[in-house]
C-alpha cells in the first residue's frame, strides 16, 4: 500500500528558525516514515518580495536545504525540491487563477497583513497577491492528504480548498453539495486537503513586545529570532540579551510578578522537557526569589542541546555543498513526474490534453 502524501514548505528568505523548527520542521521530520513527504522551497515566492536581491534568494535555497537536511530530513525518504525547476506549477496558476474572484484573492488576511507587516502599501507588484493562487497550485500538483503549516498559513490553505472544490465542480461533474472527503470518490481530481498543525502555533521572538504590547512573533525580518545555524557563543549572547518582562523589578509584592509577561516561561514551555524544573522555578519566580538569570542560565542550555546536533549535521553538508544539490536535483525530478501527471489529468479534466510531453532535468 502506497503512503499518503503530504506536501508543505518555506519561502527562502533566510535560514531557518528556532518558530520554523517547533512550527513545522519537527514536525516534518516526524511524518517523515509514515507519509510520502514533499518539501518545495518556494523561490518564486521569494522574488514577489525581493526582486532586487537574486543572489540572496539563491543562497537562501541553498541555505534551506542544508538545514532541512541538517534538521533530519532524509532524502533517501522524502522529497525536497525547488519551486522554479517544476513548471507544471506555473501552468496550473494559470488555470486556477481563472477560477478564484480577484476581490477573494485580495480579502486573504495573509496578504493584508503581509502588505501592511512588510509596508507595501500599494507598490507591491501584481505577482505578490498572484502568490496566494501558485500557493494553491504547489499544493495540488502533489494532491496530498495533509499540507503541515503554521497558523498563518490557513487563509492560503482555505483557498485552495475552495480552488479544489471549484474544479471539481466545474470539470469533473462533482455536485456542489458533495462533502469535502468524497469529491475523489465523485470523480474530482483534487483532494479538498486538510491543514496540520506544529506542535506549537506561534512561537515570540527574544526581542520587546510591538508597539500593541503584546510579545512579537520570531521572524528573520524582525530581528528576534535564533537560527539552527547559530554556534553556541551565538545563542548564549541572544539568550543572555534575551527581553525579560522589565516591571517585575517595580513590583513592590513580588506575587504580582506575572511570567505570561515574560517569553523566558514561553521558551522554557516549549523547550524545556522537564516540567517538574519549569513548575518550580515559575513559582520561586513569581514570589521573587529566582531572578532572570538562573532562568536564562537554564535555557541556553536547553536551547544548545536541542541545537548541538543540527549544528554537526549542517557542518557536515556545508563542507559538502555538492550533496546538497544532489539532494535537490534528485527530489526535483521526482516532484516533476507527480506535477507533470497532475497537469496532464488537469488538461484532460479541462479537454485541453492535445499533445504529450515530457519533461527532463539534467546535471
Ligand atoms: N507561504 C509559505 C511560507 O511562507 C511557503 C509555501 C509556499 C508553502 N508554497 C507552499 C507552504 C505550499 C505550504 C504549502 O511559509
Amino acid at each position: 500500500m502506497s503512503k499518503p502524501r503530504i506536501l508543505t514548505g518555506d519561502t527562502p528568505t533566510g535560514k531557518l528558525h528556532l518558530g520554523h523548527y517547533v512550527g513545522s520542521v519537527e514536525n516534518r521530520v516526524a511524518m517523515q516514515d509514515a507519509y510520502d513527504c514533499y518539501f518545495i522551497i518556494a523561490n518564486k515566492h521569494a522574488f514577489t518580495t525581493r526582486a532586487d536581491k537574486p543572489g540572496e534568494i539563491r543562497q537562501s535555497v541553498i541555505d534551506i536545504a542544508t538545514d532541512y537536511l541538517a534538521c533530519g530530513i532524509d532524502p533517501a525518504k522524502s522529497t525536497m525540491f525547488i519551486q522554479s525547476e517544476v513548471p507544471a506549477i506555473d501552468e496550473l496558476t494559470f488555470f486556477f487563477a481563472i477560477l478564484i474572484p480577484f476581490n477573494r484573492v485580495m480579502r486573504n488576511p495573509t496578504l493584508t497583513q503581509e502588505i501592511k507587516d512588510k509596508d507595501l502599501g500599494d507598490k507591491y507588484p501584481f505577482g505578490f497577491p498572484m502568490y496566494a493562487v501558485g500557493q494553491c497550485a504547489d499544493i495540488l500538483a502533489f494532491r496530498p492528504e495533509l499540507v503541515p503549516v503554521g497558523e498563518d498559513q490557513i487563509p492560503h490553505l482555505e483557498l485552495t480548498r475552495e480552488v479544489a472544490r471549484k474544479f471539481n465542480q466545474l470539470y469533473c461533474g462533482v455536485n456542489s453539495k458533495t462533502d469535502d472527503k468524497d469529491n475523489i470518490k465523485a470523480g474530482g481530481l483534487f483532494p479538498i486537503i486538510a491543514p496540520k498543525l506544529g506542535r506549537i502555533k506561534r512561537l515570540v521572538g527574544i526581542g520587546p513586545p510591538g508597539a500593541d504590547g503584546n510579545l512579537l512573533k520570531m521572524s528573520k525580518s524582525l530581528n528576534n529570532a535564533i537560527f539552527l545555524s547559530d554556534t553556541a557563543a551565538e545563542v548564549e549572547k541572544k539568550i543572555k540579551g534575551m527581553y525579560t518582562d522589565p516591571n517585575r523589578l517595580r513590583v513592590t509584592d513580588p506575587g504580582e510578578t506575572d511570567p505570561a509577561k515574560n517569553p523566558l516561561w514561553a521558551f522554557h514551555e516549549t523547550f524545556n522537557t522537564d516540567t517538574a524544573w519549569i513548575d518550580d522555578h515559575r513559582e520561586q519566580y513569581k514570589n521573587g526569589k529566582v531572578g532572570d538569570v538562573v532562568i536564562k542560565r537554564k535555557l541556553m542550555d536547553v536551547i544548545n542541546e536541542l541545537i548541538e546536533p543540527i549544528r554537526t549535521k549542517r557542518k557536515h553538508f556545508e563542507d559538502r555543498p555538492d550533496d546538497v544539490i544532489d539532494a535537490l536535483r534528485v527530489g526535483t525530478k521526482k516532484a516533476n513526474v507527480i506535477a507533470e501527471e497532475t497537469l496532464a489529468l488537469t488538461k484532460k479534466a479541462m479537454k485541453q490534453d492535445y499533445f504529450s510531453r515530457e519533461l527532463k532535468i539534467e546535471r
